[in-house]
């Protein structure tokens, strides 16, 4: 913890606490000779997001199509109270933090309450820190905000641990986005650092109709490929690559075996790609594919044993009557 108190300062007087990385951590560069550079080729989701992939993807979520973001606002809202309620949390820490905006239903469930919480937004964008830190200042005069920037892959051992009871937040769904046991494997580094007053909010997608679940991530207006091509530009910009951004089609399917979406670059010509910075050259055939996002959905029952996997118990389980999307509450076991 530092000393300075954060408290009454000006939005403009904002500042990130950078948070070490606890292990080292695989770049763009390292992830793309590991994964572009043999079959199956696949690439880890987070290298979407620069500012025009943030973009997109609030793009996204604003399409009739996809869902998950609505849904997870609307339970927010609905049950921010409840939630504040069960958690009286002094801090709430969120894991990728981004924009913040559906955080702020939790936030104005505070307002007036017993003890105004500190708000410590986790991101590796100090930008989108920075503004969203801003916003919530201007808007609650009673908020502290501490941005916290960082990569929450990296390890969580480095984060601040304030005294207080403390409420850890991972919205979007995007446990979805590992793989079972490295899902796990977060969930259980946060699990060791929270005491037995501590809760986890944790935002989840569910299993549901699978025309449902295609039609969200292959949403007719073409913003979800536009997303996933995005990737394309980035390994071209980051990599100096050549990628011919049009000669690859998106496709996401939805694999009712792994209960997950597969989101896929498909190559639709035989073509050779020259990664600059990895001194290397691709050649992919026709058709080929490249692996771009895994998005896991859940049932009740596998939601409870992601939890318990990491060592953590379900204390309220916050849903809308068609199941669409799952809040839960969980803490140590
Ligand atoms: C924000 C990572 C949870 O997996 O649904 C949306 C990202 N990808 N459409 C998801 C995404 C394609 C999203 N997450």
């Amino acid at each position: 913890m530092g000393t300075d108190s954060g408290a009454a300062r000006a939005p403009d007087a904002l500042n990130c606490r950078v948070v070490p990385p606890a292990r080292p951590v695989a770049d763009l560069a390292e992830d793309a000779r590991r994964g572009l550079l043999r079959r199956p080729r696949s690439l880890p989701p987070k290298y979407f997001y620069d500012e025009r992939g943030s973009r997109l993807f609030d793009a996204i979520c604003a399409t009739p199509e996809y869902y998950p973001t609505r849904a997870e606002d609307a339970l927010l809202a609905r049950h921010a109270a409840a939630i504040i309620a069960r958690a009286r949390p002094g801090h709430i820490l969120e894991l990728g933090s981004g924009t913040s905006r559906k955080t702020r239903h939790l936030l104005a469930a505070c307002e007036g309450g017993a003890t105004a919480p500190t708000y410590w937004p986790f991101d590796v964008c100090e930008e989108m820190l920075l503004a969203a830190g801003a916003e919530l200042a201007r808007r609650y005069d009673w908020l502290t905000v501490r941005p916290l920037l960082g990569d929450y892959c990296a390890g969580l051992s480095h984060l601040p641990l304030p005294a207080g009871r403390r409420l850890f937040v991972f919205l979007g769904g995007t446990i979805g986005n590992f793989e079972p046991t490295q899902a796990a494997a977060l969930l259980g580094e946060l699990r060791a650092l929270m005491g037995p007053g501590d809760f986890l909010l944790l935002g989840a997608d569910r299993v549901k109709d699978p025309v449902v679940l295609h039609a969200a991530y292959n949403d007719a207006g073409g913003v979800t490929a536009e997303f996933n091509r995005n990737l394309l530009h980035v390994l071209n910009r980051e990599l100096d690559a050549d990628f011919a951004v049009d000669a690859y089609r998106h496709e996401a399917l939805y694999r009712q075996d792994l209960r997950r979406i597969e989101m896929y670059l498909v190559s639709t010509r035989a073509q050779t790609v020259r990664l600059r910075a990895l001194d290397a050259c691709i050649g992919l055939a026709e058709g080929e594919r490249i692996l771009t996002e895994i998005s896991c959905k859940f049932t009740p029952d596998a939601l409870a044993a992601l939890l318990a996997a990491a060592g953590l118990a379900l204390d309220a389980h916050y849903a809308p009557p068609d199941g669409a999307f799952s809040l839960v509450l969980a803490r140590p076991q």
